[in-house]
């Protein structure tokens, strides 16, 4: 960390020596405007809990096959088949949770298929993401096996759609039941004495689409039949997760929440899920100034959806018994069918525009910490917001991978309350967390030709020993390749502590997170 020389960082002499410093930044860059910021460290949000920065892997394209899973007997160096590099890179990363088999997969999966000897597995074709035949050699077993070598807590996505009742309950019995049941000894008899102690069971995946194009009050008679029969099996209760809206939409929330709570004593529900994808309209390294700046806004609208959805849970559930979660994040950009042909489908490149994109979401997660109980982003490698991208022994970290590094020191401590003037979607970003004396603040510039001078106060305590380290490329456009896998990683950056608080300064499409310790709160 190199501390800022002077407050003269901030006047007219300090801007042009920012300015110059950023020439290589690009003929974009204007000079640098000054953003206040004042972070009230004794107003607390709530927890933010570790499960804000879950992920999510389907069976899509190369995600599972290829991606995460290469099997045993393949060249690539591996764990009892899972991608070592892959397994390595996940697990310094610290995942809270992985959601699988999707997805829209969830819906058409039959778990049976996907236990006992792998070369007695069913074919089956993948019907939502391109007919292709897959080998079921990645089944429960594996999902549970790759959980633990990467710390990660599982979480099962039941299939409604396509599937039953008695279905899911016995694979809640296979996985958690300790012994003695035909199903726990089956699974004793393929490798696990053990329970698998799965915590987190989905109810569906968008049973208002791709999981059975069913109406609210529909879905509202499937999720309380399924919810009987999904039971403790086992020292672990399962907490159950219904089917939440497409993005925003109130409609669905209204009628399946009246709908499941009507004329009923008591309803099993822990999580209600939403999904919300932050849709690009080019492909991932084409990106123009309108189009960051479109997606960019996306992230506000994501913010008020979270708002406004808890609001109307809140109308039937006033003690939150139910957590909201947004069980698919992420931006979504237009497709190259030749990378689709070559990586798989829903594979896109992943730029620092998608890293700040990831920032700009965990920040919302943070200030919104006391809404929400789990977000999982979509997904895990090679599909869609990717942290990892694979191709033949080749794994390389994307800048989203990063963005959830910087994002780290925030997990577990509490979310404090951060008074930002800035009213532009596209403006500065902020979120803050304390935890005893450790304090951490990220800012996110998700601007591509605007350099921000940050001056934030402290309503209370003062800051010591502080440090930041910053992810930033001036190329909207710029990604981690195959041959130079290395091109946006995060650095240390400069943080000045002032009696008042913290300076720092954002350079064009950034994420800064500061840590130090926080005295006299
Ligand atoms: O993540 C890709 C797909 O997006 C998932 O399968 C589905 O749930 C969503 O529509």
């Amino acid at each position: 960390m190199q501390p800022l020389s002077t407050r003269r960082t901030f006047c007219r002499n300090g801007l042009l020596a920012t300015a110059a410093l950023l020439a290589p930044i690009g003929r974009l860059a204007r000079a640098a405007s000054p953003r206040s910021l004042h972070i009230r460290t004794d107003a607390d949000i709530g927890l933010i809990r570790p499960e804000l920065h879950g992920h999510f892997a389907e069976h899509l394209g190369s995600c599972i096959y290829g991606g995460l899973w290469v099997g045993p007997d393949s060249p690539i160096p591996n764990i009892r088949g899972h991608r070592k590099e892959a397994v390595e890179y996940l697990k310094a990363l610290g995942i809270p949770v992985l959601r699988w088999p999707g997805g829209c997969f969830a819906d058409d999966y039959h778990w049976r298929d996907g236990i006992g000897p792998r070369d007695k597995r069913p074919r089956r074709v993948n019907i939502h993401w391109g007919n292709y035949t897959e080998d079921n050699s990645f089944g429960t077993h594996e999902f549970i096996d790759l959980c633990r070598l990467i710390g990660a807590e599982p979480y099962l996505a039941g299939n409604v759609g396509s599937g039953t009742p008695q279905e899911l309950r016995d694979w809640v019995e296979y996985c958690n039941y300790p012994a003695g049941s035909t199903l726990s000894d089956e699974r004793a008899a393929n490798g696990s004495p053990e329970p698998f102690r799965v915590r987190y069971w989905g109810i569906g995946n968008e049973n208002w689409g791709c999981g059975g194009q069913m109406t609210p009050e529909e879905y509202a008679g499937h999720y309380r039949r399924f919810a009987v029969y999904v039971r403790q099996f086992g020292d672990v209760r399962p907490f159950l997760i219904a089917c939440g809206p497409n993005r925003n939409d109130t409609a669905w929330t209204q009628r399946f929440l009246s709908a499941v709570y009507t004329g009923r004593r008591f309803v099993r529900m822990d999580g209600y899920a939403m999904h919300y994808y932050s849709n690009g309209r080019l492909p991932a390294t084409k990106f123009t100034a309108d189009a960051l700046r479109e997606q960019m806004a996306t992230f506000a609208d994501l913010e008020r959806a979270i708002v406004q959805q808890r609001a109307i849970l809140d109308g039937y559930d006033p003690e939150r018994r139910v957590g909201l979660m947004v069980d698919e994040w992420g931006v979504w950009d237009r497709m190259v069918p030749e990378e689709e042909k070559t990586y798989g489908r829903l594979w896109q490149q992943n730029t620092i525009r998608c890293a700040v994109a990831a920032a700009l979401g965990l920040n919302v997660f943070h200030r919104q910490a006391d809404k929400l109980v789990m977000c999982n982003l979509a997904q895990t490698v090679n599909v869609l917001h990717a942290l990892l991208l694979t191709h033949g022994e080749k794994c390389v970290r994307t800048p989203s991978y990063y963005a959830f590094e910087l994002a780290k020191p925030h997990r577990g401590q509490t979310a404090v309350r951060v008074d930002n003037p800035d009213p532009d979607p596209n403006g500065l970003s902020v979120s803050a967390s304390r935890k005893d004396d450790s304090f951490a603040l990220t800012c996110v510039n998700p601007r591509h030709d605007e350099t921000f001078e940050v001056s934030a106060t402290l309503s209370r305590g003062r800051l010591e020993g502080a440090s930041a380290r910053i992810l930033h490329h001036p190329d909207m456009n710029a990604h981690n390749s195959f041959d130079n896998p290395n091109a946006v990683t995060p650095r240390d950056h400069a943080v000045q502590v002032t009696a008042a608080g913290l300076r720092l300064t954002l350079p064009p499409l950034s994420v800064v997170t500061v840590t130090g310790r926080l005295r006299g709160v």
